[in-house]
């Protein structure tokens, strides 16, 4: 069924409970998001600090149970499967986490890790477990004697490409990577992603791709969804929403990155401070309206009477603003 989506996500709601002190403050962590994922894609998933990607990254991967709304793989609604019904479809969907070591059993060695996803999902036969763990190292750029190795043996590169050669061990069709390398040195993020890229051309894999680092998502991924406190803003295609974003918080995002603002025509000083993090305070107020309100600079009296749905523009992305 090539035209069905790999992915599908429809109002996709989850909530926390937190207490901050007194009290008990309800966080919309995800909101009502919906997005679809073809096979072999890549979608960006940008936003600040809190505003639920990991949640989003969680949900898909079902390490999360959502309070409502739909997960269709292949066209299956896995939203609401138990934990042994999730089985079989777990291993097309598997994380790649920000930071590998806390990831990584250390009490294990590279070998046992790699060999237990092996045998948790039976993807290969007891008699080739070894050479399909040389195999995955192999793809991974690391060396068959690194199977007799514990993690904290490695560098923070390494252990990465363990993590990723785990999440390849049962052969999924989307891994969800959650700042994959944003824990990582400048120099060992390139190699990183480049051992991504490679993947996904050799595999056809498709990844939801999280991230706050504006210039790796325009290099890696085919789509872009920029979500702000629970709620995609804008999603269209890569190009779309770099040359042309609509939404001002998505222009906010976008001016703060340097090379991406100067290509643009400036504006990165400006725009620095109003990228970071949302206000604590902020998160868990109830609003009304457009949730971006009180941060943008264009807003008008119809903002504060409805929430924007996503529309489409001109060039067939969508963006949810009264006003842009
Ligand atoms: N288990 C939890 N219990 C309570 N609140 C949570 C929980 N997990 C996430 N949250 C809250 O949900 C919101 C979204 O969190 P999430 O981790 O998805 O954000 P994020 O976009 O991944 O942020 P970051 O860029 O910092 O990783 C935040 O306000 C967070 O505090
Ligand atoms: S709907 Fe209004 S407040 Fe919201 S982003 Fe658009 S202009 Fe700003
Ligand atoms: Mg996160």
């Amino acid at each position: 069924m090539p035209d069905v989506p790999l992915l599908e996500v429809r109002d996709l709601v989850k909530h926390f409970t937190a207490r901050p002190g007194r009290g008990r403050v309800t966080v919309a962590a995800v909101d009502g998001v919906a997005f679809a994922l073809r096979h072999g894609e890549t979608l960006g998933l940008v936003g600040e600090s809190g505003s639920g990607k990991s949640t989003i990254g969680r949900l898909v991967t079902r390490l999360l149970r959502p309070d409502r709304g739909e997960i269709l793989l292949a066209g299956r609604d896995v939203a609401t499967l138990s934990v042994r019904a999730m089985r079989p479809y777990r291993r097309d969907v598997q994380l790649v986490f920000q930071d590998p070591y806390s990831s990584l059993n250390p009490r294990h060695t590279v070998g046992d890790i790699l060999g237990m996803a092996l045998r948790v999902h039976d993807t290969v036969p007891k008699a080739q477990v070894a050479s399909r763990i040389r195999e995955l190292l192999g793809q991974v750029g690391l060396e068959p004697a690194h199977a007799g190795r514990y993690p904290h043996e490695f560098s923070g590169g390494q252990r990465q490409r363990i993590g990723i050669a785990r999440a390849l061990a049962v052969q999924p069709r989307l891994i969800v990577a959650d700042e994959p390398v944003s824990a990582l040195d400048v120099s060992i993020q390139a190699q990183v992603m480049n051992l991504l890229e490679d993947l996904r051309a050799d595999l056809g894999l498709a990844f939801l791709f999280i991230s706050h680092d504006l210039a790796v998502v325009r290099h890696f991924c085919d789509r872009v969804a920029v979500l702000y406190r629970g709620r995609i803003v804008e999603i269209g295609g890569r190009d779309q929403i770099y040359a042309d974003p609509r939404h001002p918080y998505t222009q906010t995002l976008l001016a703060a990155v340097p090379d991406i603002a100067w290509l643009r025509g400036g504006g990165a000083r400006r725009s620095r401070a109003a990228a970071s993090a949302a206000p604590a305070a902020e998160l868990g107020t109830q609003h009304s309206g457009c949730r971006f309100r009180a941060r943008c600079p264009v807003a008008a009296p119809a903002c504060a009477e409805s929430e924007p749905a996503l529309t489409v523009r001109a060039d067939g992305h969508l963006a949810a603003c009264h006003v842009r």
